[in-house]
């Protein structure tokens, strides 16, 4: 057999290609952007032939720098944004409209209907969610009533709808010429359409959003040596097979390697993602969380989770930097807020695209409190620290009323944990030791797992765990005080984002 996985990370910002060696270690990578369209205000999309052709790009890089080709990989895995929503011909290979991203809240209006009329009560029994322009299937139903001609070709089956696993997928094996039209059980219950419990996609739930059931994916367990096909041969490169597909927060879940009920990661990307393993066992939430599949392994049964989503945490250091202009990096946010040593009473609530989790509230728009004419940039960057910080102990709590468990040390990977303030920060706010492992690109290292269980490179999660090394780990140091004071201010803050918009 090879010597590594591969993986295949299609994210919101970026797309990237990591290679693994057996103990789990980053071979080799490559990232490359694409562009953030923002036609409108609370509108995202991307260009999905952007995507296709970063992908390449980033695959071929990345193994020609570490001199490695596709016969040295045993297997690919791929993870993705989750619920963003894609259309295309699967004739021409063309897509008919820009993807609309999971942030985009075009369809609130979608969205508010399904709870006028009794709908969103049977979507979160089937489903596990909550009516909200975050998911994919009322995307899907814009979708078809506002592109000419889509509905028509929906029905005859040529024009097919995914989430970005699907699109990279039917592309990477072959495109118009055989590509494969599938998804996995993580992505698929990310899209309103999915019931939990079949696994499959359910009549009554396309009915609410008028989506034909020609137009969707084949369902399949994420983790699985025939389901995904192989990448197709391209200029005498060889085929590898793809035998792992996980939405990319149930992969950092996996790559944390939270294969037990009780545990749990957070996830610091363009959001956060907070999903804690809850077994076998459908947990529903009464406290704003979600429930979905975390993973499936093979012919054995869905692993289940409930999840925290929050829409805007990195991208929140984003915005500071590309609309704001007050950073000129990423990496210098740690610089201006440890400046200052503390906000000096400010709040930021980055609700850009309304609250997510445990609010669910559409009509939410962000907000900077707290404000005198003693506040700074330094002090707007340590706000956006800490908002990151408190939007996740927002989730934490749900996540302990729900669960009755006690969270005693938080696992936390992403791009945000570069970051030490801010995961300091954390530590101070939740009042529970943060811990991030060496590696801290959980998302690829999932999918590569994912993959490399199915082919036998790895004998089981055993294994795995074997591979998890804490790297760092941060200490609370607020007094009790200062935490409830804090915390209540943040509270305050996100009453006032509240009834913003229609
Ligand atoms: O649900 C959205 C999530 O999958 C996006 O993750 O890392 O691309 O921001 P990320």
């Amino acid at each position: 057999m090879a010597d590594f996985i591969g993986a295949v990370d299609q994210g919101t910002t970026s797309t990237r290609f990591m290679v693994f060696d057996h103990d789990g270690r980053e071979v080799a990578r490559h990232q490359l952007e694409h562009e953030q369209i923002l036609p409108r205000a609370g509108w995202v999309e991307h260009n999905p032939l952007e995507i296709w052709d970063r992908t390449q790009t980033v695959i071929g890089t990345a193994l020609s720098r570490a001199g490695l080709s596709g016969d040295d990989l045993a297997a690919i895995g791929v993870t993705n944004q989750r619920e963003t929503a894609i259309v295309w011909d699967r004739r021409t290979g063309r897509p008919l409209h820009n993807a609309i991203v999971w942030q985009d809240t075009r369809t609130a209006a979608i969205a508010r209907a399904l709870d006028a009329d009794g709908r969103g009560d049977v979507i979160r029994e089937k489903a596990g969610l909550p009516p909200a322009t975050y998911f994919s299937a009322g995307k899907v139903q814009w979708l078809l009533e506002n592109v000419d001609g889509l509905r028509e070709a929906a029905e005859r089956g040529d024009a097919v709808f995914g989430t970005p696993d699907t699109w990279v997928l039917w592309n990477l094996t072959g495109g118009t010429d055989g590509g494969l039209h599938v998804t996995d059980v993580t992505n698929a219950s990310r899209t309103m359409l999915m019931d939990l419990t079949t696994l499959d996609w359910d009549e009554e739930l396309l009915g609410f959003f008028g989506i034909p059931r020609a137009m969707l994916p084949d369902i399949h367990p994420s983790s699985h040596p025939d389901a995904f096909g192989a990448t197709a041969a391209r200029r005498g490169s060889a085929q590898v097979p793809i035998a792992g597909v996980l939405g990319d927060q149930q992969a950092a879940t996996v790559g944390q390697v939270c294969f037990e009920p009780g545990e749990a990661k957070n996830t610091y990307g363009t959001g956060n993602f907070l999903l804690l393993n809850t077994g076998t066992e459908l947990i529903r939430s009464e406290n704003g969380l979600l429930t979905t599949v975390a993973y499936q392994l093979g012919d054995a049964g869905p692993v289940y989770a409930l999840e925290g989503s929050i829409a805007v945490t990195g991208s929140a250091v984003q915005w500071l930097r590309d609309q704001l202009g007050i950073i000129s990096g990423a990496s210098e946010i740690e610089r201006l807020a440890a400046q200052v040593d503390d906000t000096g009473g400010a709040y930021f609530v980055p609700a850009f695209s309304g609250l997510f989790a445990p609010y669910w509230r559409s009509d939410a728009r962000g907000a900077i409190v707290g404000l005198s004419r003693f506040t700074t940039n330094a002090h707007l960057a340590r706000a956006t620290l800490e908002a990151i910080c408190y939007q996740s102990r927002d989730v934490a709590d749900a996540m302990e009323a729900d669960s009755g468990v006690e969270m005693t040390t938080l696992k936390v990977d992403g791009g945000v944990t570069a970051n030490d303030l801010c995961m300091q920060l954390q530590a101070d706010v939740l009042g529970v030791p943060v811990s991030r492992p060496v590696v801290a690109e959980t998302t690829a290292l999932g999918a590569a797992y994912a993959a490399g269980l199915a082919v036998g490179f790895w004998s089981g999660t055993d294994e795995l765990r074997a591979n998890w090394h804490e790297d760092t780990r941060w200490e609370p140091t607020w007094s009790e005080d200062q935490r409830r004071d804090g915390y209540a201010g943040w509270r305050k803050a996100v009453e006032r984002t509240l009834d913003w918009v229609d």
